[in-house]
């Protein structure tokens, strides 16, 4: 720690303190004065008292002293605080991990296979290039819009590796940061907490569109809609792919095609944000279908994948940034300032998530078992939820409807409860979940179910 250390333990009490007096009483550190005798309670400066005169043993100045106490992050902190209790009944649905019937944390048997190649391969830890693995980032582009996808033949895809989901959002707002000064992007309300945060410390103007409607717990597409058209022209819209985090409510395929109508219309770009490609439905086919929608009309796109959820790669940090141009050369040009971009900020990216994905999806056979073990783990959330809405309906005796839960899709419910509400959860119930009503269901098991609906219950009803 920077900090400025006077010690002057070794002066003996009759030393003249002539040089570090003035004025009276007043030690004189760097360009300002520290008063001494200012008692025990001064945290800078520890005195001892010796007679007449107290005598500074050692004064410990950190230059970091305004640095104030950050608050906790708002989906992190709650795996903290859930580590933190010792209660038999906790549950943590805070973060969206995938957790098996037991609870535990899964590593994907593909996963495990891909590691042992690498093993057997005896692959290097050499450095790779600022844009990543080309054998991976060949491979995410192709599994998002299709190997036969018109924009990958045309080589109209500018594709850099990026540290996850997270990093490559932050990749991509740099982008808009230098290249579009003033743009705003249109994120929806509600949206993953993290969002804002990007976009605030790249710079980025971003304000909200309608989009969750409390008073269905479903999507207010007309109010999604009229924001978007009343956004000024050239805006980038943030779309999640798939899985909508954290309302679990997705546009219809019908919707989409209006929302894609409307972003013609004024000239935005769209921003896909796709984090559960594979999760929500089971299909990694079905859940791009929303890119490849937009993709086909032949706009220009902004893609960010993460592979976190559908790979379980969480702490690997792997994921992508994809710019869909209008022609190859742009995306050779993108992808250049992508490249520039990221070197700065740091450096090259990691290689080891980047194998596993590129033995996986480049392998037919570890493909097809890494699409039976995703279709698994959407399935065991898919039960929960269903299982969750059972004992919801079979034991809340009010005659409240309960089917928003089946209609929301992924790893995400939104249970529409309040910030208070959510406090009982957590508090009486042991329920650790985020203040904005989320539950991830992917933390819940079926043995659980019966558990978190009395919870819910009671939350619901006994506090407003
Ligand atoms: C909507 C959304 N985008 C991006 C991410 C990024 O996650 P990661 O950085 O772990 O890939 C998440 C993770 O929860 C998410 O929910």
């Amino acid at each position: 720690m920077a900090s400025t250390m006077l010690s002057l333990a070794s002066v003996s009490p009759s030393a003249s303190l002539s040089t570090h007096e003035t004025p009276k009483g007043k030690v004189k550190l760097g360009s300002s004065f520290l008063s001494l005798n200012k008692g025990r309670n001064n945290l800078f400066a520890k005195t001892e008292s010796f007679g007449r005169i107290s005598m500074v043993a050692a004064v410990n100045v950190s230059k970091f002293e305004g640095v104030t106490m950050a608050p906790p992050d708002p989906i992190l902190g709650v795996s903290e605080a859930f580590k933190a209790s010792t209660n038999q009944s906790k549950l943590n649905l805070g973060v969206g991990a995938y957790r098996t019937e037991e609870l535990q944390p899964y590593v994907l048997d593909v996963v495990k296979k891909a590691e042992n190649l690498m093993i057997e391969r005896g692959e290097n830890k050499e450095y790779l290039p600022i844009e990543g693995l080309a054998a991976f980032n060949k491979v995410t582009a192709e599994l998002l819009f299709g190997a036969d996808n018109p924009v990958i033949k045309q080589q109209k895809v500018a594709t850099v590796q990026g540290l996850s989901g997270t990093g490559s959002l932050r990749l991509a707002a740099a982008l808009i940061e230098r290249y579009f000064p003033g743009a705003k992007v249109l994120i929806s309300s509600p949206t993953w907490g993290n969002h804002k945060n990007i976009f605030n410390d790249s710079r980025v103007p971003w304000s909200e569109y309608r989009y969750y409607d409390p008073k269905t717990v479903g999507l207010d597409f007309e109010g999604m809609i009229s924001d978007i058209k009343a956004a000024p022209e050239g805006s980038f819209v943030l779309l999640h792919g798939c899985a909508h985090n954290p309302t679990g409510i997705d546009p219809t395929p019908d919707q989409w095609e209006k929302i894609a109508d409307v972003i013609q219309e004024k000239n935005h770009i769209p921003f896909f944000d796709v984090a559960y490609q594979g999760f929500a439905s089971g299909s990694l086919d079905t859940d791009a279908a929303s890119v490849r929608l937009f993709a086909a009309r032949g706009l220009e796109l902004l893609v960010a994948q993460s592979y976190s959820k559908n790979l379980g790669l969480y702490a690997e940090r792997i994921g992508a940034i994809n710019v869909v141009c209008t022609s190859s050369d742009t995306a050779t040009r993108v992808k250049s300032q992508l490249k520039r971009i990221a070197r700065p900020m740091y450096s090259n990216p990691p290689v080891h998530g980047a194998r596993i994905v590129a033995n996986v999806v480049g392998d037919p056979t570890l493909f097809g078992e890494w699409k039976a073990e995703m279709e698994m783990m959407a399935g065991r959330i898919k039960n929960v939820r269903q299982k969750l809405y059972d004992n919801l309906t079979a034991k809340d005796k009010s005659g409240k409807d309960w089917s928003f839960i089946l209609k929301q899709i992924g790893m995400f419910s939104f249970t529409g409860l309040n910030k208070a509400q959510t406090e009982n959860m957590t508090n009486k119930w042991h329920v650790y979940m985020t203040k904005d009503g989320r539950i991830s269901l992917a933390g819940l098991s079926l043995a659980k179910c019966e558990y978190l609906s009395d919870a819910i219950i009671d939350s619901y009803h006994n506090v407003s």
